[in-house]
């Protein structure tokens, strides 16, 4: 059989040589509290290249140091970054995979010592921190990170940018009336909550000409929440916009109850790629390679983020090619010992 999982797939001008996509996955491994790439990424991520993934999306990676998520995640707030991070590109590059990285500040989610910020003043639950409500120049500045974090991507030779606007993180919390209270031009209405995305869409578009994917929450699962309707209505923007896939996700914005399942989220990708007319990635409790392909086949998703899968199978690729009967090349220096 031929599967489309490993039919290369190719969005602006980008060709991934199947559809397999590792999920961007905080790895909590920076010593030092320094942001800097180490010896636990250039591992962890090129095992996955070797285990013939076609993107590799790198882990929310903190467009300001008060943006992180904690202490410990990927920075890319200074030059200095830079190098480290070259250096992952080319060893993930060097197994015929291409380099994302979800480029993110975490709003009232980071778990810091120092001051936090978001759109309003609200926690996100009882024992997180208050965030101070930002001001319009916390904004503008915010925007500007994006846009620098966008041009050191660059320079390190990243093929996709994907800006993480989901998961309840600062560009969420924006898009969402339950964290977004606000009564300037960047809350209230549907254009007024989107307007902080749209503002970072277009900073990094100055400096990024590449392929660039969103990733969004498709679904507050709370009554005054946001619905895949409503992502639908943002998708059609950020395509006008230049963005060229949403990786959908979903959640997390507020505490709700989630009823997770197998491909829980994938209906979410299937409705905003029909009624918005753009490229989606499915992701969440994606197992199998037979799960994976239904989705392709369906014409569900375009392409397929893996999790915990690849983190507890990082030949997972391998794995879905023997169970579709779809046999993939191995890496040359596995050639004697793949089957
Ligand atoms: C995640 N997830 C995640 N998502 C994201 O957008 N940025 C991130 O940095 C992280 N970090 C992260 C760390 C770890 C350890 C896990 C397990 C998950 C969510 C992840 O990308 C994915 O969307 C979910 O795990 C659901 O997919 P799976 O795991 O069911 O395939």
């Amino acid at each position: 059989m031929s599967a489309k999982l490993f039919e290369p797939y190719q969005i602006n001008n980008l060709i991934l040589k199947n559809r397999i996509v590792m999920s961007p996955m905080c790895m909590y491994s920076c010593h030092n509290e320094d942001g800097m790439a180490g010896d636990w990424h250039y591992t962890h991520y090129t095992s996955r290249a070797v285990g013939q993934a076609g993107l590799i999306i790198l882990e929310a990676t903190a467009v300001t140091p008060q943006g992180r998520i904690s202490p410990r995640d990927l920075g890319i707030w200074s030059d200095a970054h830079v190098e480290g991070l070259r250096k992952l590109v080319s060893m993930i590059q060097a197994h015929g995979a291409k380099a994302g990285i979800q480029i993110a500040h975490a709003g009232r989610k980071a778990e810091l010592e120092e001051e936090i910020i978001a759109p309003s003043a609200i926690p996100f639950n009882d024992q997180m921190k208050t965030p101070k409500e930002m001001s319009l120049s916390d904004i503008n500045d915010t925007v500007l990170a994006f846009g620098k974090a966008a041009e050191r991507a660059k320079q390190a030779g990243f093929d996709i940018i994907e800006i993480h606007g989901a998961h309840g993180y600062l560009i969420n919390e924006f898009l969402s009336p339950l964290s977004n209270h606000r009564t300037d031009e960047y809350g209230g209405s549907v254009e007024n909550r989107y307007r902080f995305l749209k503002e970072v869409i277009a900073e990094v578009k100055k400096v990024w000409d590449g392929t660039l994917f969103v990733r969004v929450s498709a679904n507050d699962y709370l009554e005054e929440g946001l619905t895949p309707d409503d992502y639908v209505t943002f998708a059609k923007w950020m395509k006008e916009d230049g963005v060229h896939l949403i990786d959908v996700s979903s959640g997390a914005v507020s505490p709700a109850k989630i009823h997770a399942y197998p491909g829980y989220q994938v209906p979410f990708s299937e409705k905003i790629k029909h009624e918005a007319h753009i490229a989606t990635g499915a992701v969440g409790l994606i197992t199998t390679g037979i799960q994976a392909e239904e989705i392709l086949q369906n014409n569900r998703a375009d392409l397929i983020f893996l999790g915990r899968a690849l983190l507890k199978d990082p030949y997972w690729p391998r794995t879905a090619a023997n169970e579709l009967g779809h046999p993939i090349e191995p890496p040359v220096q596995y050639e004697r010992g793949w089957k």
